[in-house]
């Protein structure tokens, strides 16, 4: 049987829940993210809709460079930006919905994020029914949750996924196994999942941009450049992908974060934050109808940006913020010396998460 796969991704999620749910943003840009603080803010953009990304404002961006972008905008006469911060819960409620609307019609369903997943339509067996039940579920996630969708259809994930970027806002796009490498070629090779900007730099050294570019080198050099994902680089480059699809469970985790004013190496100022996110992320936990956690996990970002995570997985089941608090502490007290911090940096943000819930 020819494999088929979709893969279904919201567009401009969280901006497009917050312009139905307040009818007084519609067609007005819209960040949602950190508090811009009049552009001292700190933090950065979760997203931007499409209004305001006409602007140059991504996810991602801190937010102050985002509000420069904005005022200039406004400036040369623009409507003026609306800036939310994330309701976490309510995107994930009104993603609940939508995954159960694509599950009811697509027995395989792999959920990757709160917005998106790749479906196994391998059973509706030619590319055009497929498109026909894709086409059914946008119109259905239109109708009940008011919110467009935009689909890829291919031969594997690797191809689904960057179809259904092809044509956002509100497209649908298929790609046919014959199409498939034709559709990659003039793409950049940082449309590639697993190409970051440091593989980026090193193909564009070697006069590499886009994806036929990679083709000129054989799965040796490949290999020698870059690794064993240099050999997937390789397939992926051919637009060959045999990566099955995981019905995993929902993804259950609990986490809170926070980006501090200013960065800081105070050990009083950073146990406490930790303290009260601990508390947070277990009321959370209850709040969403779990009674326990079995993961515990630590997340610092330095001054300079480096991320690091640490975790934790307990022996037991745990349900009290009280263990949560002290597990915390433990994974971050090397991260008020040298071994954990070795340069002695400040600390812009720190996180708290609990996985594996029961
Ligand atoms: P995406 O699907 O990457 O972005 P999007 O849905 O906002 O826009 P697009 O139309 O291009 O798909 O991510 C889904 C949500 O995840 C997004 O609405 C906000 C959140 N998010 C962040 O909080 N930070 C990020 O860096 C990214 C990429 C997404
Ligand atoms: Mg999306």
């Amino acid at each position: 049987m020819t494999r088929i796969i979709g893969h279904l991704d919201m567009d401009a999620f969280f901006a497009a829940v917050e312009e139905r749910d307040k009818p007084w943003l519609k067609g007005k840009p819209i960040v949602v993210g950190a508090d811009p603080q009049g552009g001292h803010g700190r933090g950065v953009v979760s997203t931007a809709n499409y209004a305001a990304r006409k602007f140059g404002i991504r996810s991602a961006l801190p937010i102050s460079a985002a509000w420069r972008l904005a005022e200039s905008a406004r400036r040369k006469g623009a409507p003026p930006t609306v800036w939310l911060t994330p309701s976490g819960r309510r995107y994930g409620e009104v993603s609940a919905k939508i995954m159960a609307i694509v599950r009811r019609q697509v027995s395989l369903v792999e959920q990757v994020s709160v917005d998106e997943a790749y479906l196994d339509l391998s059973a509706a067996a030619t590319f055009e029914a497929a498109a026909e039940i894709c086409r059914n579920l946008k119109t259905e996630i239109r109708a009940k949750e008011k919110l467009t969708a935009s689909v890829g259809i291919g031969p594997n994930k690797l191809i689904a996924k960057i179809a259904s970027d092809l044509e956002k806002p509100d497209g649908l796009t298929m790609v046919t196994p014959a199409e498939a490498e034709k559709v990659l070629a003039p793409l950049a090779v940082r449309v590639l999942p697993g190409v970051g900007p440091k593989t980026e730099e090193i193909l564009n050294r070697r006069g590499v941009r886009k994806i036929e570019d990679i083709k000129k080198f054989t799965r040796e050099e490949l290999r020698e450049m870059f690794g064993k994902s240099g050999v997937d680089l390789y397939a992926k480059a051919r637009g060959l992908d045999d990566r099955l699809l995981v019905a995993a469970a929902e993804a259950k985790s609990v986490g809170e974060q926070e980006t501090f004013m200013r960065d800081t190496r105070d050990a009083e100022i950073l146990t406490d934050k930790l303290r009260e996110l601990a508390a947070t992320v277990s009321r959370r936990l209850k709040a969403d109808g779990f009674t326990a956690y079995r993961r515990v996990v630590l997340t610092v970002r330095f001054a300079d940006f480096t991320t690091l995570t640490r975790s934790r997985t307990l022996e037991e089941p745990a349900d009290s913020a009280a263990v949560l608090e002290f597990e915390i502490l433990k994974l971050f007290l090397p991260f008020l010396d040298r071994r954990e911090n070795p340069r002695g940096q400040a600390l812009r943000l720190i996180g708290v998460r609990i996985e594996k819930l029961e």
